[in-house]
């Protein structure tokens, strides 16, 4: 077995809050391959977001107790990183781009010197001239037009589409192994979001960017990712290959998130999924060892009558981890 590029095993992330512990992320497992995307999918509230940051180095180590059995890129271990380290690996190996650029752009700078230091805090030695060059074709590629004209502009004269284009430049900047995308289209209308995730996977191929997909939306898993994790509550509850998942969902978890997609949804038909995500902080005190149980259509007396098996974060009674992908088993 080749070392996967991304390793995350039992990875928890817990914030102490005035209500008890929140358990943002609380057992999250999966590998990114090299060149390929790895999409987290899970309604709000599940712990994509929280999972991102940590894996970024974004959350400071003084606001939350950080675990894992492993957190490995390649053969670095993330979890023993002092943030300086982190620093130096963030943008040129590990680069992050979020839902709404305008939070990560520097409103009074232009959008094209904003691309040119996250190239500079990196590489010191190649003469300005020859960096603005790199950061106007760099713009080119992502598909904006006139980019020499844009290189003068600051973010709140350019479009969300255009904003989310420069940012993927100067994530891309440093040709990082991983991107880590946190929903990066969900704040863009239906079009751009589309040219978005061509550019995702245009870019990819190109560079051999491996991406973490962030998303809540299946129809944008089922464009662009080659494997998937669904996380509930703050766990994995099922994975596999994105083409294994979506023919034979098993984890009730992820029916329903499918029962709720418009173009699944039987004679036009959306059932969205009763109630919500429980608070993190409430996941030790619901009545049944399933996060799941209290919005799960099949759940049963059965469901209490289960433990978890070791190493195993997330499970349903009605099915089993083999070959990292739940099998139904009744
Ligand atoms: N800094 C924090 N302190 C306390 N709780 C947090 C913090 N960040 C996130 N959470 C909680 O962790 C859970 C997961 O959040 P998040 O990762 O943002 O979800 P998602 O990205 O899947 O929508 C939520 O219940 C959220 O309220
Ligand atoms: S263990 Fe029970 S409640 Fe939980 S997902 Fe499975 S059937 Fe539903
Ligand atoms: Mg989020």
């Amino acid at each position: 077995m080749p070392v996967p590029l991304l390793h995350v095993e039992d990875l928890k992330v817990h914030f102490p809050t005035r209500r008890g512990l929140a358990r943002a992320a609380d057992g999250v497992s999966f590998d990114l391959e090299e060149g390929k995307t790895h999409a987290l999918v899970g309604e709000s509230g599940c712990g994509k977001s929280v999972t991102a940051l940590a894996i970024a180095g974004l959350i400071p180590r003084e606001r939350a107790s950080i675990s894992a059995t492993s957190l490995r890129f390649r053969e670095t271990d993330l979890l023993s990183l002092d943030p300086r380290d982190y620093r130096g690996l963030r943008g040129r190996e590990i680069a992050m781009i979020f839902q709404e650029p305008m939070t990560a752009l520097n409103p009074v700078m232009k959008v094209g010197n904003q691309i040119l230091e996250a190239i500079e805090i990196h590489e010191d030695s190649t003469p300005t001239e020859e960096r603005k060059k790199r950061v106007v074709q760099l713009m080119a590629s992502t598909g904006l037009a006139e980019p020499d004209v844009l290189y003068e502009k600051y973010p709140h004269q350019l479009s969300g589409g255009m904003r989310q284009r420069i940012m993927i430049a100067m994530a891309l900047a440093l040709k990082p192994a991983i991107l880590i995308a946190d929903e990066p289209t969900t704040a863009l209308d239906v079009t751009v979001q589309a040219q978005i995730l061509e550019l995702m996977n245009a870019l990819q191929k190109e560079m051999g960017t491996a991406i973490l997909l962030i998303t809540h939306d299946l129809g944008v898993v089922a464009q662009t990712a080659h494997t998937m994790s669904v996380l509930y509550a703050g766990q994995v509850v099922e994975s596999g290959s994105v083409r294994d998942v979506f023919s034979e969902p098993c984890h009730p978890y992820t029916q329903a998130l499918f029962q709720s997609l418009p173009a699944r949804a039987r004679n036009g038909e959306l059932v969205p999924i009763p109630g919500s995500v429980p608070p993190a902080t409430e996941y030790d005190s619901l009545h049944s060892p399933c996060r799941f149980y209290d919005r799960c259509q099949f759940k049963d007396d059965r469901c209490f009558q289960q433990s978890t098996a070791p190493g195993h974060v997330a499970w349903c009674r009605r099915s089993a981890f083999a070959n990292n992908k739940l099998n139904q088993v009744h």
